[in-house]
């Protein structure tokens, strides 16, 4: 297990009120009694003409497939949220709530997580991050593997057959035929958390990113998940250009340093090459030298 400490106080806020989720969104489905014809009972309207209401927001979380836990897995592959065994799961719950927040004053819900170069731990950042999203129950959270030159958000949450993004992306599947539930568990991770992963390489990855399809199949998602917030896990920012490709689709940047890895010019150098446009909402030290430390170092 990873000694992941950080430089800020652990915050712990999950016995926070729980507002209505999913479910709730479910049982509105399966109402017998729409709103608008009991309305129009009421005002005696026949209208044949009369606007049909629109389809509600969130309306697919009850049929997407779920995802099992198994906790002895995602532990072997460092998913310190699940479990909390490792006190360093805060670090992870300290860096949700600054997210949260810089997020909430800008009225901003979608996050790029990308570094410079390989291997620096965007992935363990986002399916860790996104667990401890998870238990905001508050808020419906949505994870992309959009990394699709090396797609492995799937190998760290033990799924088989997680389908293909590409696919996906480009309108040949559906919401629900990608993306997955975490399901009950024993964890108390949340199941407002949705995760899209992917099994196979894109060899046109930014072309995909960028088309017109990508943003059609995002707008989907949006309706018919109607998320809080959507991380991103994408390839590296100076190997590809694939985060340049998806500037338009996202608000944010939290930016994953590999420590005693990641050299600063490599920094400063994918940041430029995003452009002075894209807000870097964190920059995340992982496993810096001497004591694999998780920082969060600044926000927007
Ligand atoms: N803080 C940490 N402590 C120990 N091991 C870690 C830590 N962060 C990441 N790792 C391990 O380092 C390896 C690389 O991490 P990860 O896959 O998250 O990086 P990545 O940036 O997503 O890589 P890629 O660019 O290939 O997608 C993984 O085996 C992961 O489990
Ligand atoms: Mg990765």
């Amino acid at each position: 297990m990873p000694d992941i400490s950080t430089d800020m106080a652990s915050t712990d806020d999950d016995d926070v009120a729980r507002p209505p989720g999913p479910e709730d969104a479910a049982s509105t489905q399966t109402s017998p009694e729409p709103p608008r014809a009991r309305d129009q009972e009421d005002q005696g309207a026949t209208s044949p003409d009369a606007t049909p209401e629109p389809p509600a927001p969130g309306r697919s979380w009850p049929q997407l497939a779920s995802i099992p836990v198994d906790a002895g897995h995602l532990e072997r592959n460092l998913i310190i949220t699940a479990t909390r065994h490792d006190p360093a799961h805060g670090a992870f719950d300290v860096l949700r709530t600054r997210l949260v927040n810089t997020l909430a004053e800008h009225g901003w819900t979608r996050v790029a997580i990308t570094s410079p170069t390989r291997d620096c731990g965007k992935t363990f950042t986002a399916v860790n991050l996104a667990i401890s999203l998870s238990r905001y129950e508050t808020h419906r959270t949505i994870l992309m593997d959009l990394d699709m030159r090396n797609p492995s958000v799937a190998t760290v949450l033990g799924v088989d057959d997680p389908g293909s993004m590409g696919d996906f992306l480009q309108g040949r599947t559906g919401v629900t035929d990608l993306f997955r539930r975490v399901g009950r568990n024993a964890l108390n991770i949340g199941t407002n958390l949705a995760v899209a992963m992917n099994d196979r390489v894109e060899p046109y990855a930014a072309e995909v990113l960028r088309g017109p399809e990508t943003k059609l199949a995002l707008a989907r998602m949006v309706d018919e998940l109607d998320p809080d917030i959507v991380l991103f896990d994408l390839p590296p920012a100076l190997a590809f250009d694939d985060v340049i490709a998806f500037k338009d689709q996202f608000d944010g940047i939290l930016m994953i340093v590999g420590g005693g890895q990641t050299k600063p010019d490599e920094v400063h150098e994918a940041m430029r090459r995003l452009g002075e446009d894209v807000p870097l909402l964190g920059v995340v030290l992982n496993q810096a030298e001497g004591d694999d430390a998780l920082g969060y170092s600044y926000g927007y």
